[in-house]
């Protein structure tokens, strides 16, 4: 297999982290999670001071790997956690509408997949970070289904949310990222739809790495 690029795109809670991450660590890839960048700029507009638009003039963010798991650090601090919080998934749809969040973390992006081996997971990586990706996928799952699997990794977490309230929030963040300006989510026309709502992790994975051979 030559060095590939693969890009994942799909709606909230339909598992890409999750089968990304393993897809990558399958083939010794590389797995970049832009969700976690777009959070850790919404993590910065609840914390900093001034404003965020200027603070990401200057942000140091870096993603490190440990066990497969990705770590994210803002100027050395690890907020890994910090940025999975109900207050940072409220806000991360505005703050990822701001053109010059966008342009700044997709320069990164496009920085880390320069030389291959990659898996790149988000919103509008087959459409417009990476349109020339190797291998494009469109992973979803009904609405019902991925409240169910975000209600289950908040409660093991320690949250407790009602699923309804969870279905509810993971639909208006949709919304917002299907209809904003720039680069809105959607299934790029040459990208292959993989709907997870009867796969397991595994099935899912294994149709991912098959579409790679
Ligand atoms: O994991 P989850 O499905 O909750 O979302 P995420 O991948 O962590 O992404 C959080 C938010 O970041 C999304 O709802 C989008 O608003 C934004 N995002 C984006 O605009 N573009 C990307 N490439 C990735 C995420």
């Amino acid at each position: 297999m030559k060095n590939l690029v693969i890009a994942i795109d799909g709606p909230a809670g339909a598992g890409k982290s999750t089968v990304a991450q393993l897809v990558a660590q399958k083939l010794q890839y590389l797995y970049i999670d832009t969700g976690a960048m777009y959070r850790a700029v919404a993590y910065l507009a609840l914390n900093s001071e001034e404003n965020f638009l200027t603070a990401i003039d200057n942000i140091k963010l870096s993603l490190t790997y440990e066990d497969g798991k990705t770590k994210v650090f803002l100027d050395d601090k690890n907020i890994t956690d910090d940025i999975r919080t109900p207050e940072v998934t409220k806000l991360v749809s505005s703050v990822a509408q701001e053109p010059k969040v966008r342009e700044k973390l997709i320069d990164i992006q496009r920085d880390l997949a320069k030389n291959g081996k990659v898996v790149m997971d988000g919103r509008d990586i087959c459409t417009n970070v990476l349109p020339n990706a190797d291998v494009k996928i469109f992973l979803t799952a009904s609405i019902k289904e991925r409240a169910r699997r975000r209600w289950l990794e908040l409660s093991q977490k320690g949250y407790s949310i009602e699923e309804e309230k969870i279905q509810e929030d993971i639909a208006k963040r949709d919304k917002m990222d299907m209809e904003r300006e720039i680069a809105p989510l959607k299934q790029a026309h040459d990208a292959i739809l993989l709907d997870t709502t009867s796969l397991s992790i595994d099935e899912a994975v294994a149709e991912i790495i098959k579409l790679c051979q």
